[in-house]
């Protein structure tokens, strides 16, 4: 089975092919990073300007790199949301006109999904039921994956996303965007053990995440030291990385416990920091825990994810109709 996904929920326009939903035959991913990198932070009428510039050549190389035509497709499929919605609807549209005029058989996809699907890319892949952490720019959250495609949300972010909180802790140390990598970087020269900043805890007892005091407490602290030493923002980014990774390990630990499963998915944006794949790894291994972790390239936005999840809906006989429109506010449980 041979299909075409198309993804373009935030700032990278990707467009993938996948056989059977598991081997990626070609996985074109084109950042936007540089384009918005000047403004601190994806501009969304930039970005939805820059899909439409590039859909159409980033599809065709998809197809070209896969040695696919257009109407050797068994299906397609396209991100519906949650996500910007000029953004979202550069590729629905792109999607929909293709499949009308191949007559091909389209479904639209949750974009977390296509998160947690991006762990079916990598040998062994999980079996359900399990739980997973999607952490990412605009989601944290952790569902517990019952059966193929049902979910139930175990607990989700009250404020900001994990990646965002990154993103502007980055920000206010000055190490530019995306803010992910930049801190994982300049932690490696800081001790993590230097500013003990606090950890959320929710006093109703949810398993919900919170990352918004501890971007408060970054921010404090830069005022009250700032300017800040080279060596000084090495710690505040090692100390903010530290307390962010044990947040995202105790709880979702926790919740595998607590729902008796014992295989977990960590996958999203955030998934690619090393320090948080060695700390849930670690974590996993004493609780008995059988963890997967999709390559970085394939936790961070790409249109592989989608497909895979895409195929799934396709062969469980969903389709969407011409009348499919964006959602930018799409839940998944
Ligand atoms: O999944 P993703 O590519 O896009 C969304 O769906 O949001 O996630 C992007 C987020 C950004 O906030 C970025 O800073 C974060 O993932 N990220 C990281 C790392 N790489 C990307 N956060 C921490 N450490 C990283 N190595
Ligand atoms: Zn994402």
């Amino acid at each position: 089975m041979i299909v075409l996904g198309i993804e373009t929920s935030c700032d990278e326009t990707a467009a993938a092919v996948l056989a059977d939903g598991r081997r990626i035959l070609s996985d074109v991913v084109a950042s936007q990073d540089a384009l918005h990198a000047p403004w601190g932070g994806v501009v969304p009428e930039l970005a939805s300007r820059r899909h439409l510039e590039i859909i159409g050549p980033v599809v065709e190389r998809a197809l070209a790199e896969a040695g696919v035509k257009l109407g050797d497709l068994d299906g397609l499929a396209v991100t519906q949301g949650p996500g910007l919605v000029g953004s979202l609807l550069v590729g629905c549209a792109v999607a929909k006109a293709l499949a009308w005029a191949h007559r091909k058989p389209l479904v639209g996809v949750n974009h977390l999904e296509g998160h947690i699907y991006a762990a079916f890319l990598v040998e062994p892949a999980p079996t359900h039921p399990f739980v997973a952490l999607v952490v990412s720019g605009g989601h944290t959250a952790l569902y517990h994956a019952r059966a193929p495609l049902h979910y139930a949300l175990l607990g989700q972010t009250r404020d900001d996303a994990a990646g965002e909180a990154f993103d502007k802790v980055a920000k206010l140390l000055g190490l530019g965007f995306p803010g992910g990598p930049a801190i994982q970087r300049v932690a490696e020269q800081g001790d993590p053990r230097a500013i003990a900043f606090p950890l959320a805890q929710m006093t109703d007892g949810a398993r919900d995440f919170s990352f918004s005091g501890i971007k408060t407490s970054v921010s404090l602290y830069v005022k009250r030291h700032g300017p800040l030493s080279p060596a000084a923002v090495a710690d505040v980014a090692a100390s903010f990385q530290a307390a962010v990774v044990k947040m995202l390990v105790r709880k979702t630990v926790r919740a595998a416990l607590h729902v008796g499963v014992k295989r977990v998915v960590l996958t999203g944006g955030v998934a690619a920091n090393g320090p948080l794949r060695q700390a849930l790894g670690r974590e996993a291994e004493d609780h008995g825990i059988t963890l997967h972790i999709p390559p970085p390239r394939l936790c961070t936005d790409n249109a592989a994810m989608i497909t895979a999840a895409g195929t799934e809906r396709l062969r469980a006989g969903e389709r969407a109709s011409l009348e499919m429109n964006a959602r930018p506010d799409l839940v998944l449980a």
